[in-house]
């Protein structure tokens, strides 16, 4: 028996990286996999490689930021596939910038996808998993979040956010037979890291006991443990995938 057999799993941010990659393995696990992001050529790109190689999944566009954006998300797929077991809310961007210089946009673009995208998607996903009493809502933060990060005023805030609100769902849809935790990535080798200089990532590769960087499979598969029946009883938790760096 496969991990996720027929599950429907909405991953947010799926046409690259970490999600991508989320995808793949969720689809591996036997779930049909939404694959819900903004960048639509991406986004198709990834459906047919997935397709190509038998892993069922689906594109759907969407704009986390935007509530209406979500709820289309959430209609197509109720309508489409008559439940949501899994929601995983991956999709993230970032704006770096020293605070000195960071500008109320570069604020606010990283709040509204990062941190109210999270509270979007969770909310419209909440009456169809309600009505089926369980599910599973697991949320990316970054260690980012925890210990702060230069050029990361807006992005470490939302991140932070991310495990406050995870440990608030956590107690408010416990007793409906939803499970919601979240993941805690290091630094991870996905476009996202690019444009890190690369003595920052020297640097931060020293500190970390394991000295490397993620991989999406790391992160993958923290998220698949928490999406399948194996993590029934972990609730609230925030699962550090870093390579150590946070002890
Ligand atoms: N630690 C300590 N000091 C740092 C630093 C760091 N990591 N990075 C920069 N500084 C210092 C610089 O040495 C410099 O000091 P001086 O003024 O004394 O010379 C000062 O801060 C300004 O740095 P820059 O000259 O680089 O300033 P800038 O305005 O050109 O660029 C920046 C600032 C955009 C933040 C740039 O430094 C940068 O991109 N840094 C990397 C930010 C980063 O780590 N982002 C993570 C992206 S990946 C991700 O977000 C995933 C995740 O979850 C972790
Ligand atoms: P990525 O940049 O490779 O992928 C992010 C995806 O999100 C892209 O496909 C993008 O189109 C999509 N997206 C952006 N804005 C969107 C929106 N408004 N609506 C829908 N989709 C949108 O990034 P990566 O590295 O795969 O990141 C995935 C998650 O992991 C993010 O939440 C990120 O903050 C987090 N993370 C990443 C780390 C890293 O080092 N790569 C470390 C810690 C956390």
């Amino acid at each position: 028996m496969k991990r996720l057999q027929d599950k429907v799993a909405i991953i947010t941010g799926a046409a690259n990286g970490i999600g991508l990659e989320a995808a793949s393995t969720f689809a591996r696990e036997g779930a049909m996999v939404v694959i819900a992001d903004f960048n639509e050529e991406k986004g198709l790109a990834s459906e047919k490689e997935l397709l190509a190689k038998d892993l069922t999944c689906h594109f759907i566009q969407v704009n986390v930021a935007e509530r209406a954006s979500v709820d289309q998300l959430v209609d197509r797929v109720v309508r489409g596939y008559g439940k949501i077991d899994i929601l995983v809310n991956n999709a993230g961007i970032t704006r770096d910038a020293m605070l000195s210089k960071m500008t109320e946009l570069q604020f606010k673009q990283v709040i509204d996808v990062n941190l109210t995208g999270v509270f979007h998607c969770t909310q419209a996903v909440l009456p169809t998993m309600i009505a089926q009493g369980k599910g599973k809502i697991i949320s990316t933060s970054s260690v980012s979040g925890v210990y702060g990060n230069v050029g990361q005023t807006n992005y470490a805030a939302a991140k932070a956010a991310i495990i406050g609100m995870t440990k608030t769902w956590a107690k408010e849809l416990a007793r409906k037979g939803i499970n919601v935790n979240a993941v805690v990535p290091g630094f991870t080798e996905t476009s996202m890291v690019e444009a890190v200089p690369d003595k920052v990532i020297e640097k931060m590769k020293e500190q970390i006991p394991m000295q490397r960087l993620g991989r999406p499979e790391d992160i993958a598969n923290a998220y698949l443990f928490l999406a399948s029946a194996e993590s029934d009883y972990v609730n609230g938790h925030a699962l550090h995938v870093d390579g150590g760096i946070m002890m």
